[in-house]
């Protein structure tokens, strides 16, 4: 196939929004709607990608950058966004030196596969160019461009502003993607004119332009994968069938989803067989989940890694956590960026860790909070045990080595290092470093008045009804 150039338009505004966001930034399934075709534009190999940038352009560049990786992407500033068939003209001004077919893509039709794209380049390729564009048929052709046909052929784009009310009823419409030769566009655009209803240097009259001299291909596609994107609504639609795409592929590969309406996973996620997702569970930001996994209901988990059958119970959120096989955490845990379970261990109910590894087979089931510091293998971190690591001004490590037993109420006041196999009881607020295999103890001796619990009661009881008395 002849190599192609792409010009992806992204400088509107997108009015319809309602949003100070550049329309491309907005996400579905976690991925800003600009990602999709520039993914595309890499796929198809495209000599050149040029980004049409114009409103929020520095957030747009710095997005398209760091999606880009080490692919090389060109940006070209539209100044004042005057239309489609300027921001073309803006692209074209990167693309000097190339000759053959350009791609134009919207930043806001995130569906559209790369099989239609070879469709279109192969109906480019058969009638010759200079111009071979997408359409769908929709019975709810709302604003999008209507598509004139005469003898099959289309003849003119109609934009919906500037349509009669029978053009209105065409249901046959432009889904705003297009190969249009190099040439063509250089010497076509100039010729637009800005008399039409909304203003602007419409890209669409290209076809009419075209249609003049040589036929115009017509590809044509579901309405679901070349939607537009532009209002809130339109957003969501387009979520739930990539949502839903998703987890078709997923339940394919051996994964259980309950209740698919309710979880939501990000299109750069990965789930492994036999994994069981249950209800209303969100996997998010490229988290990798392996296979045999249990993810309760509920469950969030963002940037975080879960090795073979590992265990998230109802409610738990992960945020940049690693989970290692077998280890399990909720239900109601918290693992906050840094928290790293090693095999088998356990962390329950109510429990926070941050920046902290908790060694194989460790556990801390019940109400703590770990922050900064390294926790050995077969170590059981007892009910209500806190790392108190911030002083105000700094963090500070607590250190326990293998096989310590750490009571229930315990304080950990870091920096300090609980050496291995020692005792920390109940109770303690650990200040110093205990050395290997000692105990640790700083609470206060208990001692047992015999009878003065009831000598107690009986006074406070007689103060309570001298009081009641007086006030009546
Ligand atoms: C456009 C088509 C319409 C088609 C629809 C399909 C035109 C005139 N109309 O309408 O026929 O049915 O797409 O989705 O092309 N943009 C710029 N600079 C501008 C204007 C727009 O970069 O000056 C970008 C936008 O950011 C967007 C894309 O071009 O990514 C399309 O613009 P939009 O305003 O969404 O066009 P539609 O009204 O949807
Ligand atoms: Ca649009």
């Amino acid at each position: 196939m002849t190599q192609i150039a792409s010009i992806i338009l992204a400088a509107g505004k997108g009015t319809r929004m309602k949003s100070n966001i550049a329309k491309v930034l907005h996400p579905v399934c976690g991925a800003p709607l600009i990602h999709f075709p520039l993914q595309l534009s890499f796929q198809l190999k495209s000599k050149t990608t040029v980004v049409v940038v114009g409103h929020e352009k520095d957030a747009v560049e710095q997005t398209v950058r760091a999606l880009a990786g080490s692919r090389s992407v060109a940006f070209a500033h539209q100044k004042e966004q005057l239309g489609t068939g300027h921001a073309v003209m803006t692209g074209m001004a990167e693309l000097k030196d190339f000759s053959g077919p350009v791609l134009i893509l919207s930043g806001d039709v995130p569906l559209l596969t790369k099989s239609t794209l070879t469709r279109l380049q192969k109906a480019y390729a058969k009638c010759g160019g200079p111009v071979a564009m997408t359409a769908f048929t929709t019975p709810a052709p709302g604003t999008y461009g209507r598509v004139i046909t005469e003898k099959g052929k289309p003849s003119a784009i109609r934009e919906f502003k500037d349509c009669t009310a029978e053009e209105k009823r065409i249901e046959l419409v432009n889904a705003g993607i297009y190969l249009i030769d190099a040439a063509f566009i250089r010497r076509a655009v100039p010729k637009l004119k800005t008399n039409n209803a909304q203003g602007e240097f419409y890209l669409t009259d290209l076809v009419a332009l075209a249609a003049q001299k040589s036929s115009v291909a017509l590809v044509t596609a579901d309405e679901k994968e070349v939607c537009g994107a532009n209002d809130r609504l339109d957003l969501l639609n387009i979520e739930r069938t990539l949502q839903m795409d998703i987890h078709h592929k997923l339940m394919k590969s051996g994964v259980t989803i309950q209740s698919p309406e309710t979880v939501h996973i990000d299109i750069d996620c990965k789930v492994g067989t036999d994994t069981v997702v249950g209800t209303g569970a969100h996997i998010l930001q490229g988290s990798k989940i392996g296979s045999g996994c249990t993810i309760e209901p509920g469950a969030i988990i963002r940037n975080s890694i879960i090795k073979d059958g590992a265990m998230v119970k109802a409610y738990s959120v992960l945020d940049n956590a690693i989970m290692d096989s077998g280890a399990t955490v909720g239900p109601m845990g918290r693992l906050r960026p840094g928290a790293h379970l090693k095999q088998n261990a356990h962390v329950g109910n109510w429990v926070e860790l941050k920046n902290v590894v908790l060694g194989e087979g460790s556990k801390a089931n019940h109400l703590a909070y770990l922050g900064d510091g390294k926790i050995g293998r077969g170590v059981n971190i007892g009910a209500g045990c806190i790392f108190c690591n911030y002083d105000g001004f700094l963090k500070h490590q607590t250190i326990i080595e293998d096989d310590v037993f750490v009571g229930s109420d315990s304080q950990m006041v870091a920096p300090v290092t609980i050496g291995k196999g020692a005792y920390v009881a109940t109770g303690t607020t650990v200040t110093a470093n205990v050395p290997a295999d000692a105990l640790a103890i700083s609470r206060g001796r208990q001692l047992n008045k015999s009878g003065l619990a009831k000598r107690i009661k009986s006074r406070l009881k007689a103060k309570k009804e001298a009081q009641t008395k007086a006030k009546k």
